[in-house]
C-alpha cells in the first residue's frame, strides 16, 4: 500500500497535505514532552496485546526492544523529531517501524490516538501532581518552621489595610498554611480522577478485540477505568480542574506576594528580603526590589489564562474526540511549569523572611490597635458594648490630640472617660495583653499560636 501523503493514515488521499497546513496542524513541537509516558502506554498497550493472542511473544519483543532504543535516543538527543509526522504519537510509531519492521505497524491494534493522547496526558499529569505536592509540603513546612520563631511577634492586623487589632505575626503566617493546606488536599483529592485510564476506547466506541482493560490499567498503575469509551477520548475535565487548583495556589501565592512587597517597602519595614531574592536598579542606587514575588504575582494571571483558555476550548465541543483538544497540551504545560517553579521559589524564599519585630512593634502602637481591647473591659464592668464603642471612640480622639497611644495614657486620664478603669487595664490594652487575651482555638494568643503548630506539624505526618 502506497500512498502520495501521510504512510500512517495517507490511504484515502489522492493529494498531500499543503505544506503549511502540515505545520498549522503538528502539535510534535509542544507534545514531545509526552515522549516518555507515549512509550509506557505502548509498552503496557502492546503487553496486553501479546497476552490476549493479538502479538506473538517474539513480535512483542521487537515492539519493546524498539521501544527501548527509541527512548535511549530521546534521552541522548538522537531522535529526530519530524513535523511531518505531526505528533509524537506517530513519530515514535514510524522510528518503531523503521526500528522493527513488521511489529511496529501491529502496535496499533485496538488503540487509537484518541485514546493514546488521553492517556499519556493523565500519565503526566500524575507525575507532576505529585511533585508539586511535594513541593506544597516543602512550602507547610517552611511557613511552620518560620510561624514558630515568630509566634510572640507582634504585628498590626489588618482590615481594609487600616491597622485592626494586635496579632501574632506567627499567627498571620499560620492563615497562608491553611490555605496552601486546603491546596494540597485539593490536589490529593483530584488525583483518583487523574488516575483514570482511558486507554481501550480507541476511537471513540471501544474495539473489536477482546482486549483486556483491566490488565493494561494494572500494568500503568492506573486506579480506575473510564466507564465510557465516549467520555473517555473526549473529556479534559482533570486537565481543566488541575488548572483550577493551580490557579488557586497562585491566587495564594499571589496574595502573600503582595504582602511581602508591600512589608519590604522602606515604608512598612516590616521584613528583610535576602539580597540573594531581590534585584537592584540600574539607575536608582538606593533600590532593592523584590523581583520574586513580584514575578509570582505576576505569572498568576497567565495561569488564570490558561485555565481560562481551558474550559473555553471544551464548551463548545460535541462528543466525541476534536482536534480542537489538541490545544490543551501548551495551557496545561505551561500551567505545570510555571507553577513547580513558583513553588520551588517560595520554599526557598520562605525560610529567608527576617522579621523587623521593632518596627512591626511600634507599628502597632501607631494604630490605637487596641481600641475593641477597651470597649471590651467596660462590657465586662457591665457597660452595654454601644456605650462602650462611644466612650473608646472618645479616648482614642484625646488619644490622638497627646499622639500617644492608649496603653501610653495614665489612668488618671483613662478614669476621665470611665470612672469604672482600674489599673487593671493596662493587662488588657497592651499589646501583649490584647494578644494573649484571644486565648481560644484558632485565636492569636502566643500559646494557641503554639498548639496550632503542633496540631498542624501533626497533620503533615
Ligand atoms: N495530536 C493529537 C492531539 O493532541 C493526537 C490525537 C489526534 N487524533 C486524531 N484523530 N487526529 O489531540
Amino acid at each position: 500500500m502506497t500512498s502520495k501523503t501521510n504512510h500512517l493514515w495517507g490511504g484515502r488521499f489522492n493529494e498531500p497535505t499543503d505544506e503549511f497546513v502540515k505545520i498549522f496542524g503538528a502539535s510534535v513541537t509542544f507534545d514531545k514532552v509526552l515522549a516518555f509516558y507515549d512509550i509506557e502506554g505502548s509498552e503496557a498497550h502492546a503487553t496486553m496485546l501479546s497476552e490476549i493472542g493479538v502479538l506473538t511473544k517474539e513480535e512483542l519483543k521487537q515492539i519493546l526492544d524498539g521501544l527501548s532504543a527509541i527512548k535511549d535516543e530521546i534521552s541522548n538527543g538522537q531522535f529526530e523529531w519530524s513535523i511531518d509526522l505531526e505528533d509524537v504519537h506517530m513519530n515514535i510509531e514510524a522510528r518503531l517501524t523503521e526500528l522493527c519492521g513488521l511489529p511496529g505497524k501491529k502496535l496499533h491494534t485496538g488503540r487509537s490516538r484518541n485514546d493514546q493522547v488521553a492517556t499519556d496526558i493523565r500519565l503526566y499529569l500524575r507525575d507532576q501532581v505529585q511533585i508539586i505536592n511535594n513541593e506544597i509540603l516543602r512550602l507547610l513546612n517552611a511557613l511552620l518552621d518560620l510561624a514558630e520563631g515568630e509566634k510572640s511577634t507582634i504585628m498590626p492586623g489588618f482590615t481594609h489595610l487600616q491597622a485592626a487589632q494586635p496579632v501574632s505575626f506567627g499567627h498571620h503566617l499560620l492563615a497562608y498554611f491553611e490555605m496552601f493546606k486546603r491546596d494540597h488536599e485539593r490536589l490529593e483529592d483530584s488525583y483518583k480522577r487523574i488516575n483514570t485510564m482511558p486507554l481501550g476506547a480507541a476511537a471513540l466506541a471501544g474495539t473489536s478485540y477482546p482486549i483486556n482493560r483491566e490488565r493494561t490499567a494494572e500494568l500503568l498503575g492506573f486506579e480506575r477505568i473510564c466507564a465510557n469509551s465516549i467520555d473517555a477520548v473526549s473529556d479534559r475535565d482533570f486537565a481543566i480542574e488541575f488548572c483550577s487548583n493551580a490557579s488557586l495556589i497562585m491566587m495564594h501565592l499571589s496574595r502573600f506576594s503582595e504582602e511581602l512587597i508591600l512589608w519590604s517597602s522602606a515604608q512598612f519595614n516590616f521584613v528583610t528580603l535576602p539580597d540573594s531574592f531581590c534585584t537592584g536598579s540600574s539607575i536608582m542606587p538606593q533600590k532593592k526590589n523584590p523581583d520574586v514575588p513580584e514575578l509570582v504575582r505576576g505569572k498568576t494571571g497567565r495561569v488564570n489564562g490558561n485555565l481560562i483558555a481551558l474550559l473555553t476550548l471544551m464548551k463548545g465541543q460535541p462528543l466525541a474526540y476534536n482536534k480542537d483538544n489538541q490545544e490543551d497540551k501548551e495551557p496545561l504545560f505551561d500551567t505545570v511549569e510555571t507553577l513547580q517553579a513558583c513553588l520551588r521559589v517560595f520554599g526557598d524564599m520562605v525560610p529567608t523572611i527576617k522579621a523587623n519585630t521593632e518596627t512591626m512593634r511600634s507599628s502597632t502602637l501607631k494604630g490605637y490597635t487596641t481600641a475593641t481591647d477597651l470597649a471590651d473591659y467596660l462590657v465586662k464592668k457591665g457597660m452595654p458594648f454601644r456605650d462602650a464603642h462611644d466612650v473608646v471612640g472618645n479616648t482614642v480622639a484625646y488619644a490622638i490630640t497627646q499622639s500617644k497611644d492608649l496603653s501610653e495614657l495614665s489612668l488618671k486620664e483613662l478614669q476621665s472617660f470611665d470612672r469604672t478603669i482600674e489599673a487593671d487595664i493596662f493587662d488588657f490594652i497592651s499589646l501583649e495583653g490584647s494578644l494573649n487575651a484571644r486565648n481560644h482555638l484558632g485565636g492569636t494568643a502566643p500559646e494557641q499560636v503554639s498548639l496550632a503548630i503542633k496540631t498542624a506539624r501533626s497533620s503533615l505526618k
